[in-house]
């Protein structure tokens, strides 16, 4: 090793030390007598001064070197002189007096600038990710990310869980999304499919009894992507035998407790509160709420009726947001808002004020005084306020007055930093109508069980059997899903009837497991945590993309590489592949 210390370490009772640092120029300050070097490495940055009375040799190098040059300087450390000392870098107090240097290689004068509050596009970001990754947040971001993976592996390895590898190239694993494929050139016409999740594996490692799984995992799903989306991303996936939810629950929670403690020093109560699916709806509008805040949704369907506004008397639900000193949101402010509705399938979004003058709104007019005083009661609204109202159907208003909701939360600073609120959302509906393909989809996956009193609903009432299953919500983002599963052949083929599969197909997919169904699963039941997700969080970014070294874009493709990208004839041909033009 060339270097005795990184550039983070040299402090005050190192003086007098004879150190070697290796690292990259940061910046160079020619001071006509001495020249200064800012020299970087991932531990830190530590200043440099060549003084020609030291080392003339030295000296003369320091001329030609430039930003991102990569040096090794020999020299001893010094106190800086008084009144050069810099208070924000944890090396701030001592300076190396450099006797030699080597340039160890040059370079070009990087597309932007490598400092920790980066103006450069993401685009050109992930262009240069090496170079966007020399950056200390993104070190940082990374350095967190190893620090969680540790964590978690030493944690359930403490509580028995064995970590297995299960395959890449397999068959359809589905979640809801599609497949990313990989064509066999030695079967022609047929294809693996990469798993979107290792859920079938897992199921079948409880059928071989190693009853404490867990892996550290990638899964791919080709989706419409979003900041916390990637086509590649990971899991922290996680099976177990003879358990019930309050099993799994317990040991998800105990992981995050154990990693918020460990990892941010921060302390999580236990148990984290839970929440019914259908009390999510009606209270926040979704199924991942953000509880930090209020501005919670407020049926108002049954007064807003009586009122003259005809769109009002023919919706199926109305529902209303009280904002708490609401006078504060501009007119301005409203008509964002309402695009914001409009773009997200709403027909309008109303409003009205509550002011010293009385209720003021373009809609006050069909408000007659008496619904005007059951509004402001049942919302418990005072003067200041603004209240906000969508009509439709029940899953537009949700939906919309959802996003509304954390919008506004966003705007108006509700949302406090550095707070965590776990929370699960329990007893979710097994199945849902999906209106396009006419006909019942899983809400989870076809694996989960449904509550064993429900099972006889399956046939006729598929809409109202609930499931065992549960989500963790974590600051308003889901951070992860599992569920007791189906552990008997029968039931499992009861419920790919439900979702209208017919037996063939289910056999020709999923036959592996039925089989395996019968040849004495446990009972078992397990959860996935998105583990991007999670440590981006836990750096207090917004998007997956920079807790990932080298993520895709929003367009799923790869800006450093060049992927996705066209291969040639011969490839395909071997592949029995043709493009169609
Ligand atoms: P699910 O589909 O809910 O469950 O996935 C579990 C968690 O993975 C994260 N996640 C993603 N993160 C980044 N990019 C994506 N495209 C993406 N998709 C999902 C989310 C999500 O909560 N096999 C089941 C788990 C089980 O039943 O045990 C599963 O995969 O945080
Ligand atoms: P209009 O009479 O269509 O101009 O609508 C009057 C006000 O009601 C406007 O502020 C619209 O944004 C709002 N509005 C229209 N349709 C709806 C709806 N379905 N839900 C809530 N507000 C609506």
């Amino acid at each position: 090793m060339k270097r005795t210390h990184s550039c983070g370490e040299l402090k005050k009772k190192d003086m007098g030390k004879k150190v070697t640092l290796c690292g990259w120029v940061q910046r160079r300050r020619d001071h006509g007598g001495l020249i200064f070097i800012d020299l970087r490495d991932w531990g830190g940055i530590t200043q440099v001064v060549f003084n020609p009375k030291i080392s003339k040799v030295s000296h003369t190098k320091a001329h030609i070197l430039r930003n991102e040059y990569v040096l090794s300087i020999q020299g001893k450390v010094a106190k800086r002189p008084k009144g050069s000392e810099n208070r924000n870098l944890p090396t701030g107090e001592i300076e190396v007096l450099a006797s030699g240097v080597e340039i160890l290689n040059e370079s070009k004068t990087p597309p932007f600038e490598i400092i920790d509050s980066v103006r450069a596009s993401e685009d050109l970001r992930l262009k240069y990710r090496y170079l966007d990754l020399r950056r200390k947040p993104m070190q940082s971001n990374l350095i967190l990310r190893h620090r969680v993976v540790k964590r978690i592996r030493d944690f359930l390895d403490k509580k028995d869980f064995i970590e297995i590898e299960t395959p890449v190239l397999t068959k359809s694993t589905p979640e809801g999304a599609r497949d990313y494929l990989v064509p066999s050139r030695v079967n022609p016409g047929s294809f693996f499919a990469l798993p979107q999740s290792p859920q079938l594996f897992k199921q079948l490692l409880m059928v071989s009894g190693f009853d404490k799984y867990f892996q550290i995992v990638k899964c791919f799903r080709d989706e419409d992507l979003r900041a916390d989306r990637q086509p590649e991303f990971t899991q922290l996936d996680l099976e177990a035998s003879f358990v019930d939810e309050k099993d799994i629950m317990g040991i998800a929670e105990e992981v995050m407790v154990d990693l918020f403690s460990e990892v941010l020093g921060v302390r999580i109560k236990r148990p984290f509160p839970r929440l019914s699916y259908g009390e999510a709806m009606e209270r926040f509008g979704t199924d991942n709420p953000d509880t930090r805040f209020g501005l919670e949704l407020i049926d108002v369907t049954e007064i807003t009726k009586k009122s003259d506004f005809r769109i009002f008397q023919e919706a199926k639900s109305i529902k209303g947001i009280r904002v708490f000193g609401g006078e504060k949101v501009s007119l301005k402010e409203i008509k964002e808002l309402t695009e914001i509705a409009l773009v997200y399938g709403a027909k309008g979004l109303a409003w009205l004020r509550i002011t010293k003058e009385g209720v003021k709104a373009p809609i006050a007019k069909f408000f007659n005084k008496r619904i005007t005083g059951d509004l402001i009661k049942r919302m418990g609204a005072e003067e200041g306020d603004l209240l906000l109202f969508i009509a439709d159907k029940e899953k537009i208003v949700h939906d919309v007055l959802g996003r509304i909701r954390l919008e506004l939360g966003k705007r108006l600073g509700l949302i406090p930093e550095g707070e965590y609120r776990f929370l699960w959302v329990v007893d979710f509906p097994l199945l849902e109508f999906d209106e396009e393909e006419k006909r019942f989809v899983s809400v989870h996956h076809p694996f989960t069980s449904p509550r064993e009193s429900d099972i006889s609903k399956l046939q006729e009432k598929p809409g109202e059997v609930k499931a065992r299953a549960y989500d963790i919500v974590l600051n308003g983002i889901e951070i992860g899903g599992g569920s007791i599963r189906i552990a008997n052949r029968k039931l499992q083929e009861k419920m790919f009837q439900a979702l209208k599969i017919p037996k063939k197909e289910a056999r020709e997919r999923f036959g592996f497991l039925l089989e395996a169904l019968e040849y004495g699963a446990p009972p078992h039941g397990g959860i996935a945590l998105g583990l991007d997700r999670l440590v981006m969080i836990m750096a207090g970014r917004e998007t997956i993309r920079d807790v990932i070294a080298f993520p895709k874009t929003q367009r799923a493709t790869s800006l450093l590489t060049g992927s996705p990208s066209p291969v040639n004839d011969e490839q395909l041909k071997e592949l029995h592949l043709k493009i169609e033009k």
